[in-house]
C-alpha cells in the first residue's frame, strides 16, 4: 500500500456473529491491542450489535459500520434498515454488495448501486465489495466482471463523494475457504480496479482511493498482502472475531 497518498483501512466484517454482550466483550479485548494503530480500524457488526459497538468504541478512534442497508429512507420494507437510520445512531460505515448478500439475498449490481447511493446520501462511508467466483476466474472474465461491478456501483457517485468510498476486492472463492488469493493475484485485481476508477474519474481520484483485499486474510498472510502496492487494507471475516489475530493484521497495516 502507498500510505503517502491514501489511508490504509483494516475493517472487520463480523457477519452474523456475536450477541451485543459478546460484541462488547470482543471490543474490550480489541481496544487495547489496536490503540496505537497506524491505520484506520473499523468493525462492521450485525445491526443488533451497533449500539453496543458504538458505546464500547466511543473515544477510541475505532469506526463502527453496518453490514448492509436499504436504499429507501423509510417505508413499508419489513425487516430492512435504512442508511439514514444507521447514520442517526452515529454509525459511520456500511458494507455494500458483499458476495454473501449477492449470493443468498438476491442483491444485484443494480440494488448494490441503489444501496451505495443511499448510504452516501446519508453521509456514510461505503465499503463496496466486488469480486469474481471461481467459475468466472476460470472463464478468464475476472477483469471484465470486477470492472463492471465497480462501474455500475459507482454510477452517479461524484468525485467528491468518492472520498467516502472504499472498494473491497473479495474473490468469492477465497471467502471463508482458507484459500487466499496470492499477493500477486490480489494486487493485480486491486490495480485493475484503480485503473477503472482512473477511467471514470481521474488519476488523482484513483490514487487516493483505498482498495482493500478480503478473503481468508489472517494474521499470517496479512503482511505479504498488505505489502503489495495496490492493496490498501483488508476486509476481514473470520480473523476479525479473534482479537489477537485482528490486532496482528492491524499491526501489519501499520508497518506496511
Ligand atoms: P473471511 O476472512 O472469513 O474469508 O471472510 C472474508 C469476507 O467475506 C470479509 O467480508
Amino acid at each position: 500500500m502507498n500510505k503517502t497518498v491514501r489511508k490504509a483501512v483494516i475493517a472487520g466484517n463480523w457477519k452474523m456473529n456475536k450477541t451485543p454482550a459478546e460484541a462488547k466483550a470482543l471490543l474490550e479485548e480489541i481496544k487495547p491491542l489496536v490503540k496505537d494503530a497506524g491505520c484506520v480500524v473499523v468493525v462492521c457488526v450485525p445491526y443488533v450489535d451497533l449500539a453496543a459497538a458504538l458505546e464500547a468504541t466511543a473515544g477510541t478512534g475505532i469506526g463502527v459500520g453496518a453490514e448492509n442497508c436499504h436504499w429507501e429512507v423509510s417505508g413499508a420494507y419489513t425487516g430492512e434498515v435504512s442508511a439514514q437510520m444507521l447514520a442517526s445512531m452515529g454509525v459511520q460505515y456500511v458494507i455494500i454488495g458483499h458476495s454473501e448478500r449477492r449470493t443468498y439475498f438476491g442483491d444485484t449490481d443494480v440494488t448494490v448501486q441503489k444501496r451505495a447511493r443511499a448510504a452516501l446520501d446519508a453521509g456514510l462511508t461505503v465499503i463496496l465489495c466486488v469480486g469474481e467466483t471461481l467459475e468466472q476466474r476460470e472463464q478468464g472474465i475476472t477483469a471484465e466482471l470486477v470492472a463492471m461491478q465497480a462501474k455500475i456501483a459507482l454510477q452517479g457517485v461524484s468525485r467528491e463523494e468518492l472520498a467516502r468510498v472504499i472498494i473491497a476486492y473479495e474473490p468469492v472463492w477465497a471467502i471463508g475457504t482458507g484459500r487466499t488469493a496470492t499477493a500477486e493475484q490480489a494486487n493485480e485485481v486491486c490495480a485493475l480496479i484503480r485503473e477503472v476508477v482512473k477511467e471514470l474519474y481521474d488519476a488523482g481520484a484513483a490514487q487516493a482511493l483505498t482498495i482493500q483485499y478480503g478473503g481468508s486474510m489472517n494474521a499470517k498472510n496479512a503482511a505479504e498482502l498488505l505489502a503489495q502496492p495496490d492493496v490498501d487494507g483488508g476486509l476481514i471475516g473470520g480473523a476479525s472475531l479473534k482479537a489477537p489475530d485482528f490486532a496482528e493484521i492491524v499491526k501489519a497495516a501499520t508497518v506496511g
